[in-house]
């Protein structure tokens, strides 16, 4: 597992903006601050990838320089994800983009997860790359990669969050069974009793976009 701010960085107080309680209630500097974090993890998992030779013609001379071979697919889990992939889109411009609209169902004492909407390309043979900035239970994870799994057999899959919690960590290590590595901006300590992170920062998707009913 990867984690960003274990060494100091911008990151850092990117993350410390989305954490404040006075800062975050700026949606507009919530929102910019996931994308600002989605670009720099998409830099740290390009360094993951596959690299092939390409010839570029200067208007010099001729150069060869190592470029992203992987075909790379950005499955973004609705609706919190939006912000945090576009920092992902605007540096792996050439990738394609899949949405799983993934959403907890009220009531139950167990979260339990609810997929009510998924538009994705084929994934056979792609690298896939799955946001979701708060990786708390892991379900909605899960039952995305098992939605996904009908989209073909990816050649490697990476699981890319701002702040993830250590039960959801273990949860996927025993639920999802296929390779992968897990990328985040933050491990926090834990969840509370409503399966929220903690320390964390609250709800990002209402956060990001206003309460919804
Ligand atoms: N989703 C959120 O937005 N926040 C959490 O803490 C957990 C899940």
């Amino acid at each position: 597992m990867f984690i960003l701010n274990k060494t100091h960085s911008v990151a850092n107080s990117f993350l410390a903006e989305l954490r404040d309680e006075s800062i975050q209630i700026d949606r507009l500097r919530f929102r910019e601050n996931l994308k600002r974090l989605g670009i720099l993890l998409a830099y740290e998992i390009s360094k993951d990838l596959s690299f092939k030779p390409r010839v570029v013609k200067t208007s010099l001379s001729e150069t060869t320089t190592a470029v992203i071979a992987d075909d790379l697919v950005i499955i973004s889990i609705l609706r919190a994800a939006i912000p945090f992939s576009e920092g992902f889109v605007s540096v792996f411009d050439h990738a394609e983009v899949g949405f799983i609209g993934a959403a907890r169902k009220e009531g139950g004492e167990e979260v339990e997860i609810a997929l009510d909407y998924t538009a994705a390309p084929d994934i056979t043979n792609k690298t896939v790359i799955i946001v979701d900035p708060m990786l708390a239970t892991g379900k909605s994870l899960v039952k995305s990669m098992e939605k996904l799994r009908t989209n073909g057999t990816p050649k490697n899959v990476h699981l890319a969050s701002v702040i993830a919690a250590p039960e959801g960590i273990e949860f996927i290590n025993k639920n999802l069974d296929l390779d992968f590595k897990i990328w985040t901006c933050a491990l926090d300590e834990r969840l509370n009793e409503m399966s929220y992170i903690v320390p964390g920062l609250g709800d990002a998707g209402d956060l990001a976009f206003g309460p919804k009913l």
